[in-house]
C-alpha cells in the first residue's frame, strides 16, 4: 500500500461536519484501513476506537464484503427498483428479514440513515391516512435524538446547532425530554435507575394536543450521536406502552442500534421492545457501500395494499434504492457477521469492557462514565469559556498517540468494531488513559 500520498489541495472538499478551516490547517487523513486500524497519510496505525463512524461493526476491508462488492460491480452494475426488479434486492431483503424481531417481514431500501428516518415518518403518516386517520400527521420525537440531517430528521432531532440556522423545520413536530440525568445516574453501568417516568412526557404530549393528531414518536434506543445517552431502565418499555394505548406508531431509530452493536442483532431486541418501524443503515453494508433499510410491521405494509393492483403503492423511493452493489454489500456483511458469530459478540465482551470503562474514573474533569454494550462514553465537566474544547482537545491528542475516538460537545465515545481481541480493548484503554491523564 502506497502510504506516501499527500494531501495537495484541501480547499474543494467542503467537509460535513467539520470545523473546515482548522481541520484544513492541521489536516488528519486515512489512506488504508484493516481490521481494528486505519493507516494515516504519514504511515501511522490509528487503532478504531469507533468502528468509523458506527459503522464499520466487522472491522475494516473484510475479505467476504469486499469479493461481494467486486463481484457484483462486474455482473451487473445497477438496475433500478421501480417497477422494475433485479434478484440481489430480494435476497438483500430476504436475509435482512431473516435477521429482524418478529413481526418486521418487509423491508423498504435507502441510502443513509436520514434517508431512513425520512422514510420512516412518511411511512407513518401516510399509514394513518390509509387506515382512516387523516388527522393523525404529528411527530413526537425527543430532545437531543438525532435522526440525521434532512428536514423530516431534523425536525424531530433535538439537537440545538444542527436545527437552529435552518428555518421553521417541518410544521407540527414536538418533542419529549431526554433521559439524561447525571444527578441522579452518573457513572450508572448499563441501564441508569432513574428516569423511566419521563416516558410519561408522551401522555403529556397527548394531551396538549390530542391522540387524534399524532402520527408516530421516534426515539433510538441509545441516543449515541448526542454523546451515548442510555435509557433508564423501564422507560422504553413504558413509552410503547403509551403509544400503543394510543394508536401512535413507534419508530425505533436503529442506524446505530442495529447490527450487533448492544449484543442482539437489534436494539430493540435488548431493551424487549417491539416497535412498528426499525430504521437503519451503517452496519447493514459494514459501512462500505452507502445503504439504510427500513424495517416494517406487517400491519404497517398492508395498509398500504389496499388500492387497485396496478397503482404504486407508496409514491416514495430513491434511484438508489436496493442498489445492486449495496445489496451486495448487505449479504456480504450479513456472512460475515454470521459466519463470526458477531451480532451476539458484544454481549460477550461487554463485562470486560465496562471494566475497563469505568476504571477511567477520577482522571481529571471526568464527571460521568457510562456503557452499554460495546459503547462506552465519557462525559468531561464543560469549561464555562469554552464548552467541547475539552473533550476535543482530548480527541486529537488521542489520535495523535494512535487512537480514534469520536466527540460531541463534552462527551467522547467509544463504539470499536465488534471484532475487537480483549488485548485491543486493553491497547484501547492504555492510550486513552495517558491521554486523559494529562491535564490540558
Ligand atoms: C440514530 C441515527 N439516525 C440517523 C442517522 C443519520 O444517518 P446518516 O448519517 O447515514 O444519514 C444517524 C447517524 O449517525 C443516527 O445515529
Amino acid at each position: 500500500m502506497n502510504v506516501q500520498i499527500k494531501p495537495n489541495d484541501l480547499a474543494a472538499f467542503w467537509m460535513p461536519f467539520t470545523a473546515n478551516k482548522q481541520f484544513k490547517a492541521n489536516p488528519r487523513l486515512f489512506v488504508g484501513a484493516k481490521d481494528m486500524h486505519y493507516i494515516t497519510n504519514d504511515g501511522r496505525r490509528v487503532l478504531d476506537g469507533t468502528s468509523g463512524l458506527w459503522c464499520v461493526n466487522a472491522g475494516h476491508c473484510r475479505p467476504k464484503i469486499a469479493e461481494a462488492i467486486k463481484a457484483q460491480v462486474d455482473t451487473l452494475d445497477f438496475a433500478g427498483t421501480f417497477q422494475m426488479g433485479h434478484t440481489r434486492a430480494f435476497e438483500a431483503a430476504t436475509r435482512l428479514v431473516d435477521l429482524a424481531p418478529e413481526g418486521f417481514n418487509q423491508v423498504f431500501f435507502t441510502n443513509s440513515g436520514s434517508e431512513s428516518v425520512e422514510t420512516a415518518l412518511k411511512m407513518a403518516i401516510a399509514y394513518h391516512r390509509a387506515k382512516g386517520n387523516a388527522s393523525k400527521v404529528r411527530l413526537i420525537g425527543r430532545e437531543r435524538g438525532y435522526h440525521g440531517v434532512n428536514f423530516g430528521g431534523m425536525s424531530v432531532g433535538g439537537i440545538g446547532p444542527n436545527r437552529k440556522m435552518f428555518g421553521a423545520l417541518v410544521a407540527g413536530v414536538d418533542h419529549m425530554r431526554n433521559t439524561h440525568d447525571i444527578a441522579r445516574n452518573a457513572f450508572s453501568r448499563g441501564e441508569p435507575e432513574h428516569g423511566a417516568e419521563l416516558a410519561d412526557d408522551l401522555e403529556r404530549l397527548v394531551a396538549l394536543h390530542d391522540a387524534s393528531t399524532i402520527a408516530a414518536v421516534i426515539v433510538e434506543p441509545v441516543a449515541c450521536s448526542a454523546g451515548v445517552l442510555i435509557p433508564p431502565k423501564g422507560y422504553l418499555k413504558r413509552l410503547e406502552a403509551i403509544a400503543r394505548k394510543h394508536d401512535i406508531l413507534l419508530i425505533a431509530d436503529e442506524v446505530i442500534t442495529g447490527f450487533g452493536r448492544l449484543g442482539t442483532s437489534f436494539g430493540s431486541d435488548y431493551f424487549g421492545i417491539s416497535p412498528d418501524i426499525i430504521t437503519t443503515a451503517k452496519g447493514v453494508t459494514n459501512g462500505t457501500v452507502p445503504m439504510g433499510a427500513v424495517f416494517v410491521k406487517s400491519h404497517v405494509h398492508d395498509a398500504f395494499m389496499n388500492g387497485p393492483d396496478w397503482m404504486i403503492d407508496f409514491f416514495h423511493g430513491y434511484t438508489y434504492s436496493g442498489h445492486p452493489v449495496a445489496c451486495a454489500a448487505a449479504i456480504g456483511t450479513l456472512d460475515t457477521y454470521a459466519e463470526e458469530g458477531l451480532l451476539t459478540r458484544a454481549a460477550e465482551l461487554a463485562p470486560y469492557w465496562e471494566e475497563r470503562v469505568h476504571a477511567l474514573k477520577g482522571l481529571p474533569h471526568i464527571i460521568d462514565i457510562r456503557n452499554i454494550g460495546l459503547i462506552g462514553a465519557v462525559e468531561f465537566n464543560p469549561d464555562p469559556a469554552q464548552p467541547g474544547k475539552r473533550a476535543y482537545e482530548r480527541f486529537v491528542k488521542a489520535f495523535e498517540a494512535g487512537l480514534l475516538v469520536r466527540q460531541t460537545g463534552d462527551i467522547i465515545a467509544l463504539s470499536p468494531p465488534l471484532v475487537i481481541s480483549k488485548s485491543e480493548i486493553d491497547q484501547l484503554f492504555d492510550i486513552f488513559t495517558k491521554v486523559l491523564k494529562a491535564d490540558y
